[in-house]
């Protein structure tokens, strides 16, 4: 190719504005701040709705009714328990695994064990979407009792998919306050359109390749701090500041070394992330109930100056990380508990590509040296 017909492939960095799929699950309007869930306002969802009821909708493009939602949730609390050998993998690694690769491995291994993880029909792979939603919980739970050096507790079948998420975590069962908190931790981050690791799983769905290798490949995504990994990087940040007096010189460092705000800045929302509006408002209400505002307070301050300092508005991630560590989930398992919830909109998006399939193969534009005669080695320096 001539360097003229190069320069006028210039290549999209990061693919941003691109459009690389027509949906039907979710609409994320970042001029607006709006989410919307197969047309249902995210803030309707989180104030009227169940993380099962939204699971169900995501997958189904419809909510339920009481009798469809009866059977879904029984769908749920029967692929609640984790293989055996799941159970075994997690046991034999250090307890010192990062948190997210022990998730991304223990779902590889979940797929060796599932007798349809080849089977690419929609019936298999709806079946394979409820039982990885379901599992995907207890795995993480299960993380979580190995990080902190206790045994892993069975789920509970007569709990909500929330409530019993914690029960497992902490093994206690949560107060209805808390589990409705974790519920709506669970809604907020469900699905969010074609976001880095939603398109990673679409990327290796559309191979046809089977759903665990796209959803393992969407979690090795949402493992990074510029995507779900950002809210671990959170808690270390308001650790470090540890006071709101600190919190101005610390963004002024962060800004004198050209350094990032973790958990500011969207690639879509250009104004407030409207999951972070309940996000905040659940933080400072745990924050008040636990009688130590410090976290929620240091939060409020950073988005302010923040703000004032780079016209950035927090992200989904900022809240989350004062709000999971009011809850007592540990700052490393943050991004972990993003994929328990965030598994239903990857398999929402793995069932659409394979409905109307073609693989995703972008060019890219070549601007390496021109072609040359070949060196032998007898000749090279
Ligand atoms: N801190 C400092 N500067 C920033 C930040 C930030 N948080 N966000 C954007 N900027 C500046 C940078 O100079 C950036 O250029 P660079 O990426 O070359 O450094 C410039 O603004 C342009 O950024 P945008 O076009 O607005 O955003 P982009 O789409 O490139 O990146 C991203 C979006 C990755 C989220 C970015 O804002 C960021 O790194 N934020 C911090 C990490 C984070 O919180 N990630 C979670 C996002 S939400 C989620 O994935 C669940």
């Amino acid at each position: 190719m001539t360097a003229d017909a190069a320069q006028e492939k210039q290549a999209l960095k990061g693919l941003k504005g691109v459009v690389a799929a027509d949906s039907t699950i979710c609409d994320v309007d970042g001029d607006l701040g709006k989410l919307i869930y197969r047309g249902y306002n995210i803030h309707d969802l989180a104030t009227n709705s169940t993380f099962e009821e939204v699971a169900y909708l995501l997958f189904k493009g419809e909510l339920p009714n009481a009798s469809q939602l009866k059977q879904f949730n029984d769908l749920l609390v029967h692929h609640r328990e984790m293989e055996p050998p799941v159970v075994d993998f997690l046991n034999s690694i250090p307890s010192n695994t990062p948190p997210m690769a022990a998730l991304r491995s223990a779902v590889s291994v979940s797929g060796v064990y599932d007798p349809l993880a080849e089977d690419n029909s929609p019936e298999a792979n709806f079946e394979k979407s409820i039982r990885l939603t379901a599992e995907m919980s207890t795995i993480v739970a299960a993380i979580k009792r190995r990080m902190t050096g206790q045994a892993l507790i069975a789920p509970r079948q007569d709990l909500s998919h929330a409530a019993n998420f914690m029960y497992m975590m902490s093994g206690k069962v949560p107060s209805a306050d808390a589990a409705k908190a974790m519920d709506l931790i669970l809604i907020l981050h469900a699905e969010h359109g074609l976001n880095a690791s939603t398109f990673a799983g679409r990327v290796v769905a559309a191979t046809l390749s089977d759903l665990y290798s796209a959803v393992t490949g969407a979690i090795g995504a949402l493992k990074g701090p510029l995507h779900g990994g950002a809210n671990t990087e959170v808690l270390k940040t308001l650790m470090e500041v540890a006071s709101v007096e600190n919190v101005k010189p610390w963004v002024d460092n962060v800004r004198a070394q050209k350094g990032k705000f973790m958990g500011f800045g969207h690639a879509v929302y250009k104004v407030e992330d409207p999951r972070a509006i309940h996000l905040k408002d659940l933080s400072h209400r745990l924050g008040v109930e636990t009688g130590d505002t410090r976290w929620y307070d240091i939060s409020i301050e950073m988005e302010r100056v923040v703000f004032e300092a780079i016209h950035k508005n927090c992200n989904v991630d900022f809240y989350s990380a004062s709000l999971q560590h009011y809850m007592g989930i540990p700052g490393d398992l943050f991004t972990c508990v993003f994929a328990a919830s965030r598994i239903v909109g990857w398999c929402a998006h793995i069932l659409e590509q394979l409905s109307d399939n073609k693989i995703i193969r972008p060019s890219s534009n070549y601007i390496g040296p021109a072609e040359r005669s070949y060196v032998p080695m007898s000749a090279r320096s």
